[in-house]
């Protein structure tokens, strides 16, 4: 090969996609991708620009004018630092405005194809933990390892509201979530372009109950035993 190894990591939202892959990265000396901040980024700056959001002209034109950067820091508790066309979005891309629109945009076949360009750009020498919902099954169908993360919506929620909760914002409740994430899986998984699906050579982890460790472990696991069969 004439890459170095890659581990696709997809699944729902809340399903600790992005906090295993980062461990997991950090672990084995790989750099992470979240895929996810990039059509988040995207679809803040369709905000920002009161762009509509069924303008698929605009939106086009604007996935591929836009310059996303994305650093992780060594710290594994400080966030993915993310900026668009050099406007750090970093805390902006997670409020609940740009959550509840992600699906639409993300959707649309010209931010897509914008995205997963740059995506496989990046990766064209390996050596990483990319996450999100297409990667196993288009963004890297040839990763040596995959990973379909998953939870039960009523874990994921409680997931996610103790993230709130912990950065302050108690205003959401758990019956909240649940609705959302409930229709942004559906939106994911039901859309034409590179729905949300289990790669047919995917592992698939259930987490509930399970541990961000145990999480990280099993997929430290999978990977040796792979790099050790190749
Ligand atoms: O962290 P969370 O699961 O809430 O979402 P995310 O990974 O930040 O992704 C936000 C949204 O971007 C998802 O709900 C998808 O609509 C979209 N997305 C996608 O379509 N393809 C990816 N590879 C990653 C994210
Ligand atoms: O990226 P994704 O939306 O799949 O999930 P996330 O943003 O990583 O959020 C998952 C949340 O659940 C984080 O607060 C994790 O600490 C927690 N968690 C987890 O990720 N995995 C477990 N097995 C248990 C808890």
């Amino acid at each position: 090969r004439d890459r170095q190894p890659i581990i696709a990591i997809d699944g729902p939202a809340g399903a600790g996609k992005s906090t295993v892959a980062r461990q997991v990265a950090a672990k084995l000396g790989l750099v992470y991708l979240d895929t996810g901040a990039m059509y988040r980024a995207i679809t803040w700056l369709i905000l920002q620009e009161g762009i509509a959001l069924d303008d698929e002209c605009a939106i086009a034109e604007l996935a591929n004018r836009c310059v996303i950067e994305l650093a992780p820091s060594q710290d594994l508790q400080s966030p993915v630092q993310v900026s668009i066309n050099g406007r750090d979005v970093t805390q902006a891309i997670r409020s609940l405005e740009v959550t509840s629109q992600v699906s639409t945009v993300a959707a649309q076949t010209a931010v897509r194809q914008a995205l997963v360009k740059q995506q496989q750009n990046w990766g064209k020498k390996g050596g990483l933990v990319a996450e999100g919902r297409d990667i196993g099954t288009h963004v890297f169908p040839d990763a040596e390892v995959k990973i379909f993360l998953t939870a039960s919506v009523q874990e994921r929620a409680r997931r996610r509201l103790k993230d709130f909760k912990k950065q302050g914002q108690s205003t959401v409740s758990v019956e909240q979530l649940e609705k959302d994430i409930a229709e942004r899986d559906r939106k994911d998984s039901t859309r034409k372009v590179s729905p949300l699906k289990k790669a047919p050579d995917a592992i698939e982890v259930n987490t509930d109950g399970l541990s961000v460790n145990e999480v990280t472990e099993k997929i430290v696991g999978y990977y040796q035993q792979r790099l050790s069969r190749d």
